[in-house]
C-alpha cells in the first residue's frame, strides 16, 4: 500500500486526478491538502469523499507548521504538486500571491519531503514555461530541451518552481520528476479558463470575448490524459527526469469558440473582439516524443472526441457551476474584461 498526498485536489486538474486514482488504485491511499482558494471547491470531491482511502485536509502549502505535522502524521511515499494559482490573467493583475504559493509553496513541501522522506516527489508544471513559438512556423514545438523563456508572472513563477524542484534533486538528491503539461479541458474546470466560459456565456447568449484577433493557438489536452500520464510518470519515470505532455491539439482561439457555437447552435455574432492580454504568448505545441517512447504513454482523447462531452459536462453541471460564482468570481470577471 502506498500513501499520497495531493495538493490541489480541489482545483481542476488536481481533482480530476485524485478521482482517477481513488478508483483506479482503492488499495492505496491518497491525501488531498488544499486551501480552498477561490478556485478549489469541496464540491468537485464529492465523488470520493466517503471513499475508504480517501482523505481531505484543509491547509496551505506555504504554512510550514501545517505541512510537516502532516507529512510527520501520514508518512507518504508520494508527493504530487498540483496547488497553485493557476490563471494568467490574475497574475497580471496581482503577482505576489503567484509567487508564494508557486514558489515558496513548492519550496515547503520538498522541505517537508526531505525532513520525513519520500520515495517521489512530482511537479505538476506547465509548457508556458518555455515562453512561446512564432505563427509562422507550424514545424516547431517545444522540447524538454527547448530553453525556458517565460511571458507572464504566472509562467515566471511555474519556471522558478522548476528550476527550485531541480536544484533539490542535484543538492539534496531529492527524488523528483517534473510533468509540462499544455493547456488542459474537461469537467470540474473554473469558468474563468477560455473552454468553461465560452460554453457558459454561449448558454447565455452573452457576448464572447476574444483576446486580440483570436489567432493565438493552444495546445489542447483532455484533462483525462493529463492524469493519465502523472500517474505513468509516477511509476515508471525516472528520477530528475521533465517528461513534456501533450497530444498534438493545436486549434486557434477562434476555432475552438467557432466549435463550441456551432455544438451549442448559438450564433457566431457572440464572439466578441476585446483589448489583447498583455505579453499574450503566441503559440504552444508541445513535443510529446519523449513520454511516448519512454513510458508508453498514449492519449485517449483528441480534440474533436473529447470537446463534446466536455460541453455536455457543463450543460448538466449547473448546480455545480452556480455554487462557484461567487462574489471573488464576480469582481474578478468584472475588473478583468473592463479593461
Ligand atoms: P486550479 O486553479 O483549477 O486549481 C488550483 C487548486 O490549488 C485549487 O483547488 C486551489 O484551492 C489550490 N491552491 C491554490 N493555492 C493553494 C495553496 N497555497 N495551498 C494549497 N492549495 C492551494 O488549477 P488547475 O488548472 O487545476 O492547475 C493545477 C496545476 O496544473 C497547476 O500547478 C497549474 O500550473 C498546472 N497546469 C495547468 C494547466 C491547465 O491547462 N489548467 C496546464 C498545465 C499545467
Ligand atoms: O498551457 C498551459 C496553461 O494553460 C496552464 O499552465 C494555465 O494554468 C492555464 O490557465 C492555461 O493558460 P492559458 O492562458 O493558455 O489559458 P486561458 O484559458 O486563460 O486562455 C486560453 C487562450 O484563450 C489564450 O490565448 C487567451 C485566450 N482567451 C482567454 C480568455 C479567458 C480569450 O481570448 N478570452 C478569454 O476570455
Amino acid at each position: 500500500m502506498a500513501n499520497y498526498l495531493i495538493t490541489g485536489g480541489a482545483g481542476f486538474i488536481g481533482g480530476n486526478f485524485c478521482h482517477y486514482m481513488v478508483n483506479t488504485y482503492p488499495e492505496d491511499r491518497f491525501v488531498c491538502l488544499d486551501a480552498l482558494t477561490y478556485a478549489g471547491n469541496l464540491e468537485t470531491l464529492e465523488p470520493i469523499k466517503d471513499k475508504p482511502n480517501f482523505r481531505f485536509v484543509h491547509a496551505n502549502i506555504c504554512d510550514r507548521e501545517a505541512v510537516f505535522s502532516l507529512f510527520e502524521e501520514e508518512k507518504f511515499d508520494y508527493v504530487v504538486n498540483f496547488a497553485a494559482e493557476s490563471h494568467v490573467d490574475r497574475s497580471i493583475e496581482n503577482p505576489r500571491i503567484f509567487l508564494e504559493t508557486n514558489i515558496l509553496g513548492t519550496q515547503t513541501l520538498m522541505d517537508a519531503c526531505r525532513k520525513f522522506g519520500i520515495k517521489r516527489y512530482h511537479q505538476v508544471s506547465t509548457d508556458e514555461v518555455y515562453g512561446d513559438l512564432p505563427l509562422d512556423r507550424p514545424d516547431l514545438f517545444f522540447t524538454e530541451e527547448t530553453p525556458i523563456r517565460t511571458s507572464s508572472p504566472y509562467s515566471a513563477s511555474k519556471a522558478s518552481a522548476d528550476l527550485l524542484v531541480l536544484a533539490y534533486h542535484r543538492t539534496f538528491s531529492l527524488p523528483i520528476t517534473i510533468s509540462r503539461c499544455s493547456n488542459n479541458y474537461g469537467p470540474y474546470q473554473f469558468p474563468e479558463k477560455l473552454i468553461p466560459l465560452v460554453i457558459k456565456r454561449a448558454v447565455a447568449e452573452e457576448p464572447i470575448p476574444v483576446y486580440g484577433n483570436g489567432a493565438n493557438v493552444r495546445d489542447w489536452l483532455h484533462v483525462y490524459d493529463h492524469c493519465t500520464a502523472i500517474d505513468l510518470i509516477l511509476r515508471k519515470g525516472k528520477d530528475g527526469e521533465i517528461y513534456n505532455i501533450g497530444g498534438h491539439n493545436e486549434r486557434n482561439n477562434l476555432e475552438v469558440v467557432g466549435r463550441i457555437l456551432k455544438e451549442l447552435h448559438k450564433p457566431e455574432s457572440l464572439i466578441t473582439f476585446v483589448r489583447d492580454r498583455a505579453g499574450h504568448d503566441l503559440r504552444y505545441a508541445m513535443d510529446p516524443t519523449k513520454i511516448m517512447k519512454e513510458l508508453g504513454w498514449q492519449p485517449k482523447y483528441t480534440f474533436e472526441t473529447g470537446i463534446g462531452p466536455t460541453i455536455e459536462w457543463n450543460l448538466t453541471h449547473s448546480d455545480w457551476l452556480s455554487h462557484i460564482l461567487s462574489g471573488e468570481y464576480l469582481r474578478f470577471m468584472d475588473a478583468n474584461y473592463k479593461r
